[in-house]
């Protein structure tokens, strides 16, 4: 089963493999196991999986029981992005649930610090996501802990949104960040990717791209996944 640590230490930008992470809210949830088989076969290289709560994002999603359910179905490493509060409680279960990456938000606990050293401690890649008013100062002394910092293009919450255009030059201090630190962290963006605004997002420093809309409701989804990789 695919764990541990994801990252491609000290390459260049420019020779950085793009990921491709598939969200699986836009994914038709009567028939979630050929949703996850389709998007493997079609070439996705981590799946999404966004967890909301109702009470710190405006929807609920699913929770460990799914996930753990679909791990079996499935070789992608799991990529979970919990949107709940408080978050602390709950990491032990979607790490055994079969957590590849657990990504937390700042604002889902009181000692974000903590919170990374316990993901890790859980033995998962870590990451961070900055919602699009929260200021890139709040992980500046956490760097240590996270191996992937993700940029909420759109308010969390809900699939299908505008990207917000703001948003690109947090990506670009991000990367002069993650690149001044020598720290091999990715760099992943969330919300409104498309093959439209994927080209300005990687020339902004992104190395990974979460995608629901843009691949589950594409035609030919292995198309949008390799429009967006090489985008
Ligand atoms: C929003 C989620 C996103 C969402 C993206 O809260 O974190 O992962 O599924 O959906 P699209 O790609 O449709 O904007
Ligand atoms: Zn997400």
């Amino acid at each position: 089963m695919p764990s541990g640590r994801v990252i491609d230490p000290g390459r260049p930008p420019a020779a950085r493999d793009i990921i491709v992470a598939p969200s699986l809210l836009a994914a038709d949830f009567a028939r979630l196991g050929a949703e996850v088989a389709a998007i493997e076969a079609a070439g996705a290289d981590w799946l999404h999986l966004d967890v909301m709560d109702g009470h710190f994002v405006p929807n609920i999603s699913f929770g460990p029981a799914i996930i753990k359910a679909l791990r079996p179905h499935s070789a992608l490493p799991f990529d979970v992005h919990l949107m709940i509060a408080p978050v602390d409680p709950y990491l032990a279960a979607f790490a055994e649930a079969g957590a590849d990456h657990i990504s937390v938000h700042p604002e889902s606990g009181p000692h974000l610090h903590r919170t990374l050293q316990a993901i890790r401690a859980l033995g998962k890649t870590s990451g961070v996501v900055l919602n699009p008013a929260t200021p890139i100062d709040s992980i500046a002394w956490a760097l240590d802990l996270i191996d992937i910092i993700m940029v909420m293009t759109v308010n969390p919450g809900f699939g299908g949104q505008q990207f917000i255009m703001s948003q690109l030059d947090k990506i670009a201090s991000l990367r002069r960040l993650i690149d001044g630190s020598g720290r091999a962290i990715r760099l992943q963006v969330d919300g409104g990717v498309t093959a439209s605004t994927a080209p300005a997002i990687l020339a902004a420093g992104a190395d990974t791209l979460v995608a629901g809309t843009a691949v589950f409701g594409a035609a030919d989804r292995g198309a949008a996944i390799a429009g967006l990789r090489a985008a």
